[in-house]
C-alpha cells in the first residue's frame, strides 16, 4: 500500500516573497523522510511538493486559472512551468542528499487535462519506480488542457487522481497550520461529510498568493479522496518532527474520513 505525502508550499517556501525557499525547513523535512524510510524500508511513498512562492506568482500574473485566452499569457505559462520544475528540483536535490531515493516526476510531462479534469496520467512509471524502492516526487504544476490551453493542477488534485488509480492507504498533507482551525482557532480533530457544512464557513483560501484555493481546496479534495482512502490527515509540517511522527503512524492534526 502507498502513502502520499505533501510538503506544502507554505512550508518549503516563504509565500509572502516571490522565489524564496526555506532551506533549513527543506533540509529538516528531507531528514525526517529519510529517517522514517530507514526505520521502515518497506514503506512505499509518493511525495508531492506544493508550489509556494514559485509557480503561484506567475500563474496569478498570467491569470492562468481559467486557461489561456490571449497571447500575452504565454510567457506566464512558460514561467509557471519553469518555476514549478525549479522548486521541485530543489526539493529532490535535498531529499537525495539526505539519503531518500527520490526521483522527480514532472506532472506537465506525464499528464494533461480536459476542461480541468486530469484525463491521462502515465502512472505506470510511478508504479515501476515504487517497485524499485524509489520515491517519486510530483509537484503542483500547470498542465496542458485540451479545451482551455492550460489548467492548474495542485498537488492535492494530482493526489486525488493517484488515489483513484493506485492502492493508496494513507495521505498526509503537511502545511503551515496545525490542521483545520475553527472560529476560535482550535484544531478541528475530525471532518466528515456530516460536519463539513458546519466547518465550511470557517475555511477560506490562503492568506498569501495561492491560485489553488488554500484550506478550502484542501478539505474539499480530501473529502473526495476519503471515498477511496482510509487515513487522511492535515498536519503542521513546520513543527519539527511532525512529518516523521505522522509517517510512523502517530495521530495528530485534522483527520478526514468518509464518516
Ligand atoms: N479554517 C482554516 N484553518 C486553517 N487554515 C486556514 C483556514 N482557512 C484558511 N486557511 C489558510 O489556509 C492556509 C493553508 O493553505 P495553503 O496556503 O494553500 O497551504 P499550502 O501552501 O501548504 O498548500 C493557511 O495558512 C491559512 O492561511
Ligand atoms: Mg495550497
Amino acid at each position: 500500500m502507498i502513502t502520499l505525502l505533501k510538503l506544502g508550499g507554505s512550508v518549503i517556501t516563504d509565500k509572502s516573497t516571490p522565489y524564496t525557499t526555506r532551506d533549513a525547513e527543506i533540509a529538516r523535512l528531507s531528514k525526517e523522510v529519510a529517517d522514517a524510510l530507514k526505520a521502515k524500508p518497506e514503506m512505499r511513498m509518493i511525495l508531492g511538493n506544493g508550489g509556494g512562492s514559485f509557480p503561484h506568482q506567475p500563474a496569478k500574473k498570467g491569470d492562468l486559472a481559467n486557461g489561456i485566452k490571449d497571447a500575452w499569457q504565454l510567457e506566464h505559462l512558460v514561467e509557471t512551468a519553469r518555476s514549478a520544475a525549479e522548486l521541485n528540483h530543489i526539493i529532490v536535490d535535498s531529499l537525495v542528499k539526505a539519503g531518500v531515493p527520490a526521483i522527480s516526476i514532472r506532472p506537465s510531462s506525464a499528464a494533461y487535462t480536459d476542461k480541468r479534469d486530469i484525463v491521462d496520467f502515465n502512472v505506470l512509471m510511478i508504479e515501476e519506480m515504487l517497485k524499485l524502492g524509489a520515491v517519486p516526487v510530483i509537484h503542483g504544476d500547470v498542465l496542458i488542457d485540451l479545451k482551455q490551453g492550460c489548467s492548474i493542477a495542485s498537488t492535492e488534485k494530482l493526489f486525488m487522481y493517484l488515489a483513484k488509480v493506485l492502492p493508496v492507504s494513507r495521505v498526509i498533507i503537511g502545511t503551515n497550520v496545525d490542521g483545520v482551525l475553527d472560529d476560535t482557532n482550535k484544531v478541528v480533530r475530525s471532518i466528515t461529510p456530516a460536519n463539513f457544512s458546519k466547518i465550511k464557513p470557517h475555511l477560506t483560501g490562503a492568506s498569501t498568493t495561492d491560485v489553488t484555493g488554500g484550506m478550502l481546496h484542501k478539505v474539499e479534495s480530501m473529502l473526495e479522496m476519503s471515498k477511496v482512502v482510509k487515513e487522511i490527515v492535515i498536519i503542521n509540517a513546520l513543527t519539527p518532527g511532525n512529518i516523521g511522527k505522522a509517517l510512523r503512524g502517530e495521530k495528530m492534526g485534522t483527520v478526514i474520513t468518509n464518516g
